[in-house]
């Protein structure tokens, strides 16, 4: 038996007297238009870059569409999506506020990366929310079982490298590490199983230069390639390997983002190849290989060099979690120093009544970014 619960914060969106200006068209909202006489010493204060209206007007109209978005929702009483819109809303400010800003001073002593000590600090809260745009994804893209956003993977970029300094990834699936390095302008190498994906990658940035090279290939081989491909020392691997055989389970009978892909016809998962670590059986046996695949990469980084691998831990059908994020960090800790983690979190995914009306089921929808270090 169901018992339906009257919303309070529904009934308070409807309760709000609603004024003329509510009433107004949302595409007449022009709310965000920029200050263009800000005195000099008002941009310092707010460090601000000197072109900052150039900037800030390019993002006005992305803005003022979230925002007309955010208020119809709100005002047809659609709560949910009115968070969702609100919620992009602040994720393009975040990044205006990226762009726009001339953060500090760059101190000459710093090793590892390109940025101030401001920009640095908004790098080291130890998580982070980042989903996916729409305009990420083409149809090449969503066929894909799982890519992370490039955005997500420049943020890391970007902290644990300097400009020219070389980037791999040995899962590279559709490319997302390649195009963030290009963007970047640092140097990237990787690789990916399923030459379909490969080759996919591989379009995704417009210029062919040793530079920017994929392998179709077993990450197992990494360091045979490159050495035989005569590559320089990887600075930092950042990388997000199948999560064991997550694909291969199915969630019952309700329906996931999953089972909606296979029935729209897209890739259920990576491969039929017996190499993909994404078809391997047992947890023991996965844990194993990529410890071995990761302690091989040992082989090619610089000294210093960071290596992030991106990882969930999992829930079987049986039930019982599989905490391979964790094991692996532990497995690992012998041989790099373990330094910390970052939590990657997506707010806009489906949410699924897994385990409805009994058992506790989660939503996932958080990530470790796992960081390990090369001895100096
Ligand atoms: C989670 S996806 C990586 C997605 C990637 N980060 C992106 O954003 O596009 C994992 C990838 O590893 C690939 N893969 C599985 N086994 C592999 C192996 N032994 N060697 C190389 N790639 C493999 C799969 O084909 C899949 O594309």
């Amino acid at each position: 038996m169901t018992i339906k619960k009257e919303t309070s914060k529904k009934a308070a969106a409807f309760s709000q007297p609603i004024d003329d200006n509510r009433q107004k068209s949302p595409s007449s909202n022009n709310w965000f238009a920029f200050r263009e006489d800000l005195s000099d010493s008002e941009r310092d204060r707010l460090s601000l870059l000197p072109d900052y209206v150039r900037v800030f007007s390019s993002k006005q109209d992305s803005l003022n569409a979230w925002l007309s978005h955010a208020q119809d929702a709100f005002f047809q009483g659609n709560l949910t999506q009115a968070a969702k819109d609100f919620r992009s809303l602040a994720g393009e400010l975040k990044i205006l506020e990226a762009t726009a800003s001339s953060e500090g001073t760059y101190d000459t002593r710093n090793s590892l990366n390109d940025l101030t000590g401001k920009e640095w600090l908004k790098h080291t809260k130890s998580w982070v929310i980042v989903d996916g745009k729409p305009s990420d994804i083409d149809i090449d893209i969503e066929n894909h079982p799982a890519s992370y956003p490039p955005e997500l993977c420049k943020f890391f970029i970007e902290f644990f490298t300097k400009h020219d300094d070389w980037v791999f990834d040995p899962f590279m699936g559709i490319g997302s590490t390649f195009v963030a390095s290009y963007e970047l302008k640092r140097n990237c190498w990787g690789i990916e199983l399923n030459p379909k994906y490969a080759q996919y990658a591989e379009s995704r940035i417009p210029i062919k230069t040793s530079n920017y090279k994929i392998f179709t290939a077993d990450a197992r081989d990494s360091y045979k390639i490159w050495k035989e491909s005569n590559l320089p020392g990887v600075k930092f691997i950042i990388t997000s390997p199948p999560y064991w055989n997550m694909l291969a389970e199915s969630r019952g009978g309700v329906k996931s983002i999953q089972k909606q892909r296979i029935e729209e016809g897209f890739d259920e998962k990576y491969s039929d190849d017996p190499r993909d670590i994404g078809n391997i059986d047992q947890v023991e046996t996965y844990l194993e290989e990529m410890k071995k695949i990761f302690l091989e990469l040992k082989k090619i980084m610089v000294p210093g060099g960071y290596i992030m691998i991106i990882l969930q831990n999992i829930r079987p059908k049986d039930g019982i979690m599989q905490p391979i994020a964790w094991r692996l960090a532990l497995a690992l800790k012998k041989d790099f120093n373990l330094r910390q983690e970052f939590i990657w979190c997506q707010d806009q995914k489906f949410m699924g009544i897994w385990g409805y009306p009994k058992t506790f089921v989660s939503n996932v929808h958080h990530h470790y970014c796992l960081v390990f270090q090369k001895d100096e």
